[in-house]
């Protein structure tokens, strides 16, 4: 087969999650020789079926990224690593601060000392996040904006992305971030509301129960999954994106209840309450936010292609099949 990833050695950390495991059926359809880490915390987002398909065709290592030793031995050998592995609860990250701690900053750390010491040539590409901004100052929220998280997760996701970058400049690893935004599509995890507040709209419609909004005017911009495997994509394969950081977003601007209105309307039925937020989660909210993404655009010419609505649909289309199974 005749991509650019034919045969290349492909390392995905997080790679039974909701991302990682989209990334990884891209990329065995481009022919890499693909690796998936995975710790299946059940509290988050990784799930065996999310291979499904593909699953002869990968290599699953289920092991923790805060465990030195199997990073060692697994950052070996690789071109290309996808570092998607974290913690991903905003709530989570305020009431056990130091599991976040664990995952999303000082593993980061010892997953590029193993870079470092065992395969600098690798190349990384490094899931960051919106959070680290906090609460937009101006809108859309360039990668100019200040950082200033407003939770655990946000400190300590911007600190793994601090290191990607330091181990770039300094040790000329190649590393790139991309800070993404409420990602959405099939996979994703819809137990609950740990991965997004998406997530368990999708899974009360299709049980037929309301759902809740809270607040409802706050403006966010979704990406669906497969653009954000684009990006992930265009910024291992461009010496471009080494050393640098990109915001993914959306090309459209909704409020949570218009967002809610649609997913009803494409759901072709359903309700929904709008409600106060409760106490601990208006604590750390952002207000409204969307990312200006035009530097990734310009600089690796990625654009968000999938309409917010085929999005919606592909996502409703998957859990109407496989709703069981992620419960
Ligand atoms: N989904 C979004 O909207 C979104 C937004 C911003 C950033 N991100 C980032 O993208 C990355 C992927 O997120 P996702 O949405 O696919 O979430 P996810 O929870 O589905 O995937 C993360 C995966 O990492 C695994 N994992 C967690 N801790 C681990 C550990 N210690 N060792 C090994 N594996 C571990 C989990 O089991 C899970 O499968 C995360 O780093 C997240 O912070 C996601």
């Amino acid at each position: 087969m005749s991509t650019p990833w034919a045969g290349r050695s492909v390392l995905i950390t997080g790679g039974l999650g909701f991302i990682g495991s989209t990334l990884a059926h891209r990329l065995v359809g481009l022919g890499a020789r693909v690796t998936l880490v995975d710790s299946l915390v059940p509290e988050y987002g990784g799930h065996p079926f999310n291979i499904a398909g593909i699953e002869d065709r990968v290599r699953v290592n289920i092991s923790d990224v805060r465990d030195p030793h199997s990073m060692r031995y697994l950052v070996g050998g690789q071109d290309v690593l996808f570092n998607l592995a974290g913690q991903t609860s905003h709530l989570d990250s305020m009431e056990d601060p130091a599991t976040d701690l664990e995952i999303n900053c000082r593993a980061q750390l010892s997953i590029l000392e193993a870079c470092r010491r065992h395969n600098p040539a690798i190349t990384v590409v490094f899931a960051s996040t919106r959070q680290i901004y906090g609460r937009p100052q101006y809108l859309p929220v360039d990668e100019k904006h200040l950082l200033r998280p407003v939770d655990v997760n946000g400190i300590n996701k911007f600190a793994g992305e601090a290191y990607h970058l330091v181990y770039h400049d300094v040790y000329g690893i190649r590393a790139s971030s991309l800070r993404l935004t409420n990602t959405i599509g099939p996979r994703m995890r819809v137990k609950d509301a740990r991965q997004t507040f998406l997530g368990v709209w999708v899974r009360l419609l299709l049980e037929g129960r309301p759902f809740e909004v809270w607040d409802g005017d706050q403006r966010r911009d979704l990406t669906y999954v497969d653009d954000a495997v684009e990006a992930l994509l265009l910024a291992a394969g461009s010496q471009a994106a080494d050393g640098r950081f990109f915001n993914l977003g959306g090309r459209e601007v909704v409020t949570l209840r218009a967002l809610a209105e649609t997913l009803v309307e494409v759901n072709g039925g359903g309700t929904f309450t709008v409600r106060e937020f409760p106490g601990e989660r208006k604590r750390i909210d952002i207000g409204d936010y969307y990312a200006d993404w035009t530097l990734i655009r310009d600089t690796l010419g990625w654009e968000p292609a999938v309409p917010l609505r085929e999005a919606l649909k592909r996502t409703l289309d998957y859990y109407r099949e496989h709703l069981p199974r992620y419960l």
